[in-house]
Order: structure tokens, then C-alpha cells, then sequence
């Protein structure tokens, strides 16, 4: 199917028909669940109040993931000479810290998907992590994938079991979106899963009382959009910052053939790949982030 895209809020009115159209497409012959439609609008939620800590304190804490990570490239002589990027990692030993190492997170939304597996034999010959906002229906229908991701050492997030606009659902029917993606991926995946993005970058006050961090991004490369290899590198390579979150879908072909170059050049510009959690920490509940 194809997917409707928008960033403009006037065209959010063709959201609600485009997932009405969803809705009522025939399954997919494999009987997999079809794919999402993807738009990208990031909500502007009114004065938020801020959140304490949410009640869950006896959840488990996730085990720290085993990396071996490359040492990063040293920086070019542009970076040395206005010191934007600089790379203070041979002052510590072993590990990965985003405070101070140029750190990325890759961030794949949707899946998982036919192209998954694939995208992580690139993450894995690049030795790169990156994190998977799995869809509860689709992570359901491919459960040994979410079982290999997360064995990979990838980080596991929530992307909702319907992929809503969590703003049209009740506080309850939201929670129950939440509740029921968080219990599944963690079943399958060993990981507790603390980490929301919410669909369409859409959310409202009562997203912020569910007692899991909002993850959205700062460099879109729309990729659903352009549905190209080569345009997918040059967004997110153009957008990219020490601490950024890029978002991606993995449902897409032409974005999993874009890992390979991705993984290269950022490299080679001395980032180091890593999961949502190693760039931002756990995350504060009802908290936020675009990005580091
Ligand atoms: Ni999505």
C-alpha cells in the first residue's frame, strides 16, 4: 500500500482518511500486517505539565548491552580547527559516553518488517547498533525477528500495537495501545521497554501520563517519502549532529539498502552508533527528546 505522507498540518486532515483507507485495504497475501501508513508531524502539545517520576520504580533496570565498538575516527582538520567536534574519547577508557564522545542514534519505526532481518546484517557488518520502534501487530506476526534484534544487542521501543494518532484515543485507549506493545516486545525480547515513539510524532498530555519517555527526532529523512537509497543517506548525513536521533523506517527496501553508506560515512566522520538509551540515558517518564 502505499503510504501517505504529509508535514504539513493542513493536509492532517487527509490523515484520518488515509488510515481509514488503511483499515479497510485487504490483508496482505503473506497475512502479514500491511504497512503503515507514515506521516511526520511533529505535535506541538501545550504547556505540558511536567511530570514526576513515574510510580514504576521497582521495573527492572535494562542489563547494560555488551559493545565492542571500534575506536572512532579522529576528527578532520575543519572540526580540530573550530573545535566543534571535539573527540576527548582516548581520555577514557573502554565504553562509549555521549557526554562526550560525537555520538548517533539510527532509528527504525514500523517494523518489523520483510526487510528487518536484512537490516541487521548491515548493522551488523558496520558493528553498529541502532534502535527499533516496533509496531505491537507487526512485531506479533514476526516474533523470531524480535527475538534477533534484541539479541543483537539492538534496543527495542514501543510504536503502539495499531500504529493511532494517540490524540483521537481516550486516556485508557491509549494506555491500552502502550500497554499491550510493551508486554509484548517485552516477552519476546527480554528487554523492558520504557521508550515510546509516538506514531505520526503525535501526542497530547494524557501520551505524557503513560510512564514512558517520548522519543521523537531531529533529523528526518523521509525516507517513506522519497523511497530512495541515495536520498536517504543525503538527508540524514545533511541533517546530522553530534547527539542527533534519525529517524527511518525499516519496512522500506530502499531504506535498509541505505545502512550500508550510512553506517560508512558517518564513521567516517567519527560518530559512534548507538541505541536511544546509550545517547540519552533511560529517559525520565512524560519526558520529550528530539534529541541529545
Ligand atoms: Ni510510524
Amino acid at each position: 500500500m502505499r503510504s501517505l505522507h504529509v508535514r504539513s498540518a493542513a493536509v492532517l486532515a487527509a490523515l484520518s482518511l488515509a488510515l481509514t483507507a488503511c483499515a479497510t485495504q485487504p490483508p496482505a497475501p503473506e497475512a502479514v500486517p500491511a504497512p503503515l501508513a507514515e506521516v511526520s508531524t511533529p505535535t506541538q502539545t501545550a504547556a505540558p505539565k511536567p511530570k514526576a517520576e513515574k510510580k514504576d520504580a521497582s521495573k527492572p533496570k535494562a542489563a547494560p548491552l555488551k559493545l565492542t565498538w571500534p575506536t572512532p575516527t579522529p576528527p578532520t582538520p575543519e572540526e580540530a580547527a573550530t573545535g566543534t567536534t571535539v573527540f576527548k574519547t582516548a581520555k577514557r577508557i573502554g565504553g562509549i559516553d555521549c557526554s562526550i564522545d560525537k555520538c548517533v542514534a539510527l532509528t527504525y519505526d514500523d517494523g518489523p518488517g520483510a526487510y528487518t532481518e536484512k537490516l541487521l546484517k548491515h548493522l551488523r557488518d558496520g558493528n553498529a547498533k541502532a534502535t527499533f520502534f516496533m509496531v505491537g501487530r507487526m512485531a506479533n506476526a514476526r516474533p523470531d525477528v524480535v527475538r534477533k534484534v534484541a539479541a543483537e544487542g539492538h534496543l527495542i521501543a514501543n510504536h503502539t500495537w495499531n500504529h493511532p494518532d494517540l490524540r483521537k484515543l481516550s486516556a485508557s485507549g491509549q494506555k491500552s495501545e502502550i500497554d499491550s506493545t510493551a508486554k509484548t516486545l517485552r516477552k519476546l525480547s527480554g528487554q523492558p521497554v520504557t521508550m515510546l515513539r509516538p506514531p505520526y510524532g503525535a501526542y497530547n498530555s494524557n501520551t505524557r501520563e503513560l510512564g514512558v519517555s517520548l522519543i521523537m527526532w531531529d533529523v528526518d529523512t523521509m525516507d517513506w517519502k522519497t523511497r530512495s537509497t541515495s536520498e536517504t543517506v543525503r538527508r540524514a548525513l545533511a541533517g546530522v549532529k553530534p547527539g542527533s536521533i534519525i529517524l527511518m523506517h525499516d519496512i522500506h527496501a530502499p531504506t535498509v539498502a541505505a545502512a550500508p553508506q550510512l553506517i560508512k560515512e558517518l564513521k567516517k566522520r567519527g560518530y559512534v552508533l548507538v541505541t536511544v538509551d546509550q545517547l540519552l540515558g533511560s529517559g525520565k517518564a512524560g519526558k520529550v527528546y528530539f534529541r541529545r
